[in-house]
């Protein structure tokens, strides 16, 4: 049964991850903040999978360590920094440098820890992916209307992580790539937003399996199509 361990499972996007990935037959170490306030991830029925709930503020590197050592044994086939937050939206003149460092913590600083905390992991499986979930508000070529500036650079050097980590982990065989999921329905994305998180989910876990050596470090849409930086 391939592995996969998915941060912010208990809504949104991470939560369809889970969902898409037990249905498909993975086991699934779902990690969230409140793992026993997660109604619909209990809930959820594993189908031909199986989804191990964990505890993982992804701030906290002493829950992280714990993990990593509780999993030791485990290779990963795939993981999934998609725990996020947007952080407030207010634009030049109007900047909320008291959150500025929250959100890079969640966004940037967060995605480098748990992959340096499961590399090991990774390396232990015969064809591991590890897929940073960015945003296409993180490119800085398509930036054309500037505002959220707390997410947008937190997002482009989650990219520029991505970069590193995928020549940090070439030798041992891990393809890295960052995904924007596309503008999808969820509390972050809004209930108008333009994709399913049902159809988002799909096309990066289709794409993950499309991943080639030659796409290690790269910066991709939902359906695999290559973004400007
Ligand atoms: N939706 C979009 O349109 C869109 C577009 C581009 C990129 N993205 C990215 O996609 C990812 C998922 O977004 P989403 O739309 O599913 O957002 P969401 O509905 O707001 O869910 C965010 C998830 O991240 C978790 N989280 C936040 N801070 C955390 C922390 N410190 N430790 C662990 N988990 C934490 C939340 O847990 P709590 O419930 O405990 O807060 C929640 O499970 C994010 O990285 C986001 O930036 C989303």
């Amino acid at each position: 049964m391939p592995t996969a361990l998915v941060t912010g499972c208990n809504r949104g996007l991470g939560y369809e991850f889970v969902r898409q990935l037990a249905g498909d037959g993975w086991r699934v170490h779902a990690c969230c903040r409140q793992p026993e306030k997660a109604r619909k991830l209990k809930s959820l029925d594993p189908g031909d999978g199986e989804v191990v709930r964990h505890r993982l503020d992804v701030t906290d590197g002493l829950q992280l360590a714990g993990l990593g050592r509780e999993l030791a044994d485990e290779p990963l086939d795939l993981l999934i920094n998609n725990a996020g937050i947007f952080g407030p939206r207010g634009g030049f003149g109007k900047i909320a440098y008291e959150d500025w460092l929250q959100v890079f913590n969640v966004n940037t600083l967060a995605p480098m820890r748990v992959a340096e905390t499961f590399a090991r992991h990774l390396e232990r499986a015969d064809s591991p992916r590890l897929l940073n979930i960015s945003s296409k508000l993180g490119s800085i070529d398509a930036n054309e209307t500037s505002g959220a500036h707390l997410y947008r650079s937190s997002k482009a050097a989650l990219n520029m992580v991505t970069k590193c980590l995928s020549i940090d982990l070439d030798g041992r065989g891990v393809i890295v790539a960052a995904v924007h999921p596309g503008h999808v329905a969820t509390d972050m994305g809004g209930r108008n937003a333009a994709v399913a998180p049902e159809d988002s989910v799909a096309g990066v876990l289709a794409m993950a399996q499309r991943l080639s050596a030659a796409d290690n470090g790269g910066f991709y849409g939902y359906d695999g199509t290559p973004l400007p930086w």
